[in-house]
């Protein structure tokens, strides 16, 4: 075979580079037959396990059939526009999602997993290599397609069985074949330069960086997601876009100031979106991180640790206060098992990060290694990537972990150096008898790691705050604290608060528990909080104390006490309300309303 040369290389590239999925402008032109024998010869040099050559090529040019699988589609279609939270929903309804009719040839490439009988070099350890084999062949054909200047657009909006009923019916598909992919194929009027669903708005492309490990999982060049995230929060400058929205509130047609603390959201959004309108920021996603807690054995809670996986399964069949309030706004629910003591079964929404099952009792000994709990912090972290890259443009902090509140009280009492007595709150609603014992335990283990605040000088007639004004353990070494005394769950949301804020992208932070995690990533990442909006207040004490100590004011003060990121979830419809304002409401030049300032005697 002749060497390839740099013009060779070139050319690869451009048509990697160049090849799209295509579902708009496909054209009535006949394909030329040549062109798509070439195609198809393409196709059939691909790779395969042992040599097995799994694919077949039924091509179909009848408009009637093809009518017939677009209704089969549209039907996938409609079930899956109903599945999506109402934010998603809309997008959706925008999206173009296959061409069968429009495009003049449809190719179903099968795979058949029967070829060569058993020993089939590969595939007899590894079955699915044979539908891998044939995917590979599929790109063959889109790439082949693409540079005799072919559109292709792959359709899975199949049940799969039952297109290949109706195929083996129509045209005598055998049964035992599987469909591993229905394209769309034709001239088209032009090529994008990026995904379709990239200019959407419907998902972003991950970078390379992400997705590349060094030696290790997880080690990328830089360091891991959680550099990756510190270096970004450090740069994170927000000055134009702030300075573009105060400006822009001057002209609009609103008095000045009137809209109080949603203009200072609108603001934050537009130090964030580096402009002025911000987007909308929709859709948004609420992350519920899961764990358990080994302080759970001191009897801090009258509620049992398994209540933790019962309520993950309430999350994951919709069943929760959570699941009710995001479906009213609109937002999607995902569930991050970082730490739950049980071991969960796969299920939609579930994300498995499991980094322990449950920390250790802190009162004992450190609640996890320094190393979990940086390894839950990067799942947190990485979580956020993965949720922005699918185009959510606003995150909301969830948690679930009985117990949770002792270590976020726990947490909160070494940040903000108040004692333990005061941080602790009734969480879901202990006795007296119960509360003395937590706070109890929260004293011990904060004494035992170090973390106690100093106790107060004689004379001093706040008794409850701590008078040294050294920096103490926890702010030195905010990940020893999450490690000593701290959760699995608050250690992910801690990483998805650092997440979201290198990716620019709005965090709304629940109460407590988030509260407490915002405190370990805020001695991380001072400048992260740039991207946090303090949904509402709870009545935990400790979440007072923490959203002072960060400067972050609450939008809801609704007297809630539930958890889950059902505050923060109430709280996204102003923060999208911000941003639609600053787009939305007319300037006073615009609109040709007077300006008092510019018409003194236009009256107040
Ligand atoms: C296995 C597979 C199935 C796909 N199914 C669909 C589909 O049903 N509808 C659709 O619009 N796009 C479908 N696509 C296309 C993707 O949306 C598209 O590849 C992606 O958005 C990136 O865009 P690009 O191919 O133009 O780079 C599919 C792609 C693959 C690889």
């Amino acid at each position: 075979m002749s060497a390839l040369g740099p013009d060779d290389r070139e050319a690869l590239y451009r048509v990697l580079a160049a090849r799209r999925d295509v579902r708009t402008g496909f054209t009535d032109e006949p394909v030329d037959d040549a062109a798509l024998r070439r195609v198809l010869a393409a196709a059939h040099t691909a790779p395969s396990v042992g040599f097995s050559q799994p694919w077949d090529f039924l091509v179909l040019r009848d408009a009637g059939l093809r009518a017939e699988l677009a209704d089969l589609a549209a039907a996938q279609r409609t079930a899956f526009a109903a599945s999506l939270p109402a934010a998603r929903a809309r997008a959706f309804a925008g999206l173009k999602v296959e061409a069968i009719r429009e495009a003049p040839l449809g190719v179903v490439v099968t795979c058949d997993p029967t070829r060569g009988g058993r020993h089939v070099l590969g595939r007899a350890t590894q079955p699915r290599m044979a539908a891998h084999s044939v995917a590979g062949a599929v790109q063959n054909l889109w790439l082949a397609a693409r540079a005799e200047g072919l559109g292709v657009g792959w359709v899975s909006f199949f049940r799969e069985r039952e297109m290949a009923a109706l195929l083996g019916e129509r045209v005598g598909l055998p049964q035992h074949l599987e469909i591993v992919a229905y394209l769309c194929v034709g001239h088209v009027t032009a090529f994008a330069d990026a995904p379709e669903l990239e200019s959407a708005g419907w998902a972003r492309r991950r970078p390379l960086e992400w997705a590349v490990h060094e030696g290790t999982w997880g080690t990328h060049v830089g360091g891991d997601a959680l550099d990756d995230a510190l270096a970004a929060c450090a740069s994170l400058d927000v000055a134009a876009g702030e300075a573009a929205a105060r400006e822009r509130l001057t002209r609009m047609t609103v008095p000045p100031g009137a809209l109080g603390q949603v203009a200072e959201v609108g603001v934050q959004l537009s130090g964030l979106a580096g402009d002025c309108p911000p987007p909308v920021p929709e859709p948004a996603v609420v992350a519920v991180f899961a764990g358990d807690h080994g302080v759970h054995a001191q009897g801090v809670t009258p509620w049992p640790q398994e209540v933790t996986h019962q309520m993950v399964a309430n999350f994951l069949a919709g069943g929760a206060a959570v699941n009710a309030f995001a479906t009213q706004v609109g937002a999607e629910v995902v569930v991050v098992d970082v730490g739950v003591a049980a071991s969960l079964d796969p299920a939609p929404g579930l994300l498995p990060r499991k980094i322990r099952p449950g920390t250790a009792d802190m009162t004992m000994g450190p609640a996890m290694t320094l190393a979990e709990a940086r390894a839950a912090v990067v799942a947190g972290v990485e979580v956020a990537r993965d949720l922005v890259a699918a185009g959510n443009r606003l995150l909301v902090t969830g948690d679930m972990g009985i117990a949770n509140t002792t270590a976020s009280a726990a947490l909160v009492s070494a940040f903000t150096g108040t004692s333990p007595e005061v941080v602790t709150g009734r969480g879901t609603g202990i006795d007296d008898a119960t509360l003395a014992r937590k706070a109890a335990v929260i004293r011990t283990a904060l004494s035992r790691h170090g973390l106690l605040p100093s106790p107060p000088r004689e004379g001093n007639p706040d008794a409850t705050r701590a008078l040294e004004s050294s920096p103490h353990a926890a702010a030195d070494d905010p990940l020893g604290a999450l490690a000593a005394v701290g959760g699995l769950e608050i250690a992910g949301i801690a990483g998805l608060l650092l997440g979201g804020a290198a990716l620019r992208t709005p965090v709304v932070v629940d109460g407590v528990v988030a509260g407490a995690a915002a405190l370990v990533a805020a001695a991380l990442a001072p400048n992260a909080s740039q991207a946090w909006i303090a949904g509402h207040r709870s009545v935990e004490p400790a979440h007072t104390l923490a959203l002072a100590h960060l400067g972050l004011e609450p939008l809801l003060d609704l007297g809630m006490r539930v958890g889950e990121g059902t505050g923060a979830l109430l709280a996204a419809p102003l923060v999208a309300a911000a941003a639609r304002a600053l787009a939305e409401v007319a300037t006073f030049d615009s609109a040709g309303v007077a300006d008092k300032n510019t018409t003194p005697e236009a009256g107040s």
